[in-house]
């Protein structure tokens, strides 16, 4: 009996312990990227440590322009050469004033380095130094209105 019952507790916690997992599973396989609109609270808190000043603005144009623009097209519209070819959801707009991961300076920081996972945003966090990442943020502040909110 006890042996029962020592099982039962057992198979309660290998079950509660596996419920556990598959919703971290779920969690690290859907990213924090919910299909609509959402925020990201602690991205949101990041602070940028890249002032926008013009020599930042000109680097992170010219990243955007050599890394982004075949996606998000030449000014940012999502009508780069390559958008017609991608599977919804389409390269963002980033000129317009909704921001689907947040518009907080460290919410873009945030999707721009670890992507939007089951989309064609890929993670620049692996490939981009976090102050070429700011600087491309500087730059889109300049291409989309100043008061966006998601
Ligand atoms: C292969 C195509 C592709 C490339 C290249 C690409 N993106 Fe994206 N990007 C996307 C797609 C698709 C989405 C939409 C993701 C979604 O809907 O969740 C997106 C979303 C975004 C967003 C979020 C917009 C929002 O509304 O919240 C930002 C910011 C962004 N991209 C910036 C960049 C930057 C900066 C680069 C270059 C370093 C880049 N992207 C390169 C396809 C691309």
């Amino acid at each position: 009996m006890r042996s029962l019952l020592a099982w039962s507790i057992g198979v309660a916690a290998l079950s509660a312990w596996t419920i556990g997992v598959s919703a971290l599973g779920a969690a690290a396989a859907g990213g924090l990227h919910e299909t609509g609109a959402h925020h990201h609270e602690g991205a949101a808190k990041l602070k940028n440590p890249v002032k926008p000043l013009p020599a930042s603005v000109d680097a992170g144009k010219r990243l955007y322009t050599t890394q982004c623009s075949t996606c998000h097209g030449p000014s940012g519209k999502g009508d780069g050469s390559m958008a017609s070819a991608i599977n919804p959801p389409k390269p963002s707009d980033l000129t317009d004033a909704s921001w689907k991961h947040g518009a907080a300076d460290g919410e873009l920081f945030t999707v721009i380095s670890d992507g939007a996972t089951g989309t064609s945003m890929r993670a620049y966090g692996q490939r981009m130094k976090p102050d070429d990442i700011w600087k491309i943020v500087n730059y889109l502040r300049t291409c989309a209105p100043t008061t966006a909110k998601t």
